[in-house]
C-alpha cells in the first residue's frame, strides 16, 4: 500500500484527478471504477476542469460504479445514478452507452449482479478504481463481515451507514436497507485502487484498514492484499495512523520519476 497524506482535501482531489487523467491519456479506452458519496466530489470537479482546460478526452472511456440502492428510482435525487449524472456524466464528453451502474430496480437481482460482473470482464477489467471508506470500514457497500472474496451482489446496510447517509434522504428511516454492490473480490481485480478518505470521522477506519489486521470486520483492510493500492487521505483522516511520519517521509523522498 502507498499511503499519501496531503494537507487538505483540495490537494488530495487534485492528485486523484491527475492520476485518473494519466490513466486515460495512456489508454484512451480506459475502464474507470467510480465511487459516490461526499469524498470523491471534488475529484470529479477536477476531472471536469481537466476536460475544460486541457481537453481531457473521455469519449472512449467506460465507467462502472461500485453500488446503487435497491428499489430507488434512478431519477431519485439520492440515487447514485442521479449523483453521477450531476457531478460528472453530464459535464464531460462520455459515450453514454458505456456508463454502467448496478440496476437498483432490477426484478432479478442475482441475474443483474452476474451480468454486471460479465460486463466488467468483457470491458477488459477495471484499470483504476476510486474508493471511499465508510466510518464502519466498509468498501463499496461491503459492510463488516462481507466475504473477502465476494462478487457483485445484494447487501444489507448497517445502521451506522444508514445514519451516515441520512442527510441525503432527509432522515435515517428513509435510507433504503438494501443495495447492490461490487464485491470485495470484484474491487480487488481492479489494476489500481485509490482509496480516499477525509476528515477526523474517518481516522479510526483508515487506521484499522491500513495498519490493522486484514479482516472481514474491516472490509477496506483487504486492500493490504492488493498489489497497487494507494491510500490518499488528508491530515485529519491520517491522525490515528501510527506510522504517519514514515508515510510522509517516503512520499516526500520519492524519486522524481516515480512521483504522482
Ligand atoms: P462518504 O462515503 O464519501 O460520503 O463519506 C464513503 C463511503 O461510504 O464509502
Amino acid at each position: 500500500m502507498e499511503v499519501i497524506i496531503k494537507p487538505d482535501t483540495h490537494a488530495a482531489a487534485r492528485l486523484a484527478a491527475r492520476k485518473i487523467a494519466a490513466v486515460i491519456r495512456e489508454k484512451p479506452g480506459a475502464v474507470l471504477g467510480l465511487a459516490t458519496g461526499r469524498t470523491p466530489v471534488e475529484t470529479y470537479e477536477r476531472l471536469v476542469e481537466l476536460r475544460r482546460t486541457e481537453g481531457l478526452d473521455f469519449s472512449r472511456v467506460t465507467t462502472f460504479n461500485l453500488d446503487e440502492y435497491v428499489g430507488l428510482d434512478p431519477k431519485h435525487p439520492a440515487s447514485y445514478h442521479a449523483y453521477m449524472e450531476g457531478v460528472l456524466f453530464s459535464k464531460i464528453n462520455l459515450d453514454r452507452g458505456r456508463n454502467y451502474l448496478p440496476d437498483g430496480l432490477s426484478t432479478d437481482v442475482p441475474k443483474t449482479c452476474r451480468e454486471y460482473e460479465d460486463r466488467i470482464r468483457a470491458a477488459g477489467g477495471i484499470d483504476i478504481q476510486i474508493l471511499g471508506i465508510g466510518s464502519d470500514g466498509h468498501l463499496g457497500f461491503n459492510e463488516p463481515s462481507s466475504s473477502l472474496a465476494s462478487r457483485t451482489r445484494i447487501k444489507t446496510l448497517t445502521d451506522r451507514t444508514r445514519k451516515d447517509n441520512a442527510a441525503f434522504f432527509g432522515g435515517e428511516d428513509k435510507v433504503p436497507r438494501h443495495v447492490i454492490t461490487m464485491g470485495l473480490g470484484t474491487i480487488m481485480d481492479a489494476r489500481v485502487c485509490i482509496l480516499m478518505a477525509f476528515g477526523r470521522k474517518k481516522a479510526t477506519a483508515v487506521a484499522q484498514a491500513v495498519e490493522g489486521p486484514v479482516t472481514a470486520m474491516v472490509p477496506a483492510s483487504i486492500l493490504q492484499m492488493h498489489p497497487a493500492a494507494i491510500v490518499l487521505i488528508d491530515d485529519e483522516a491520517a491522525s490515528e495512523l501510527k506510522r504517519a511520519d514514515y508515510y510522509r517521509w517516503v512520499y516526500d523522498h520519492k524519486p522524481a520519476w516515480q512521483k504522482d
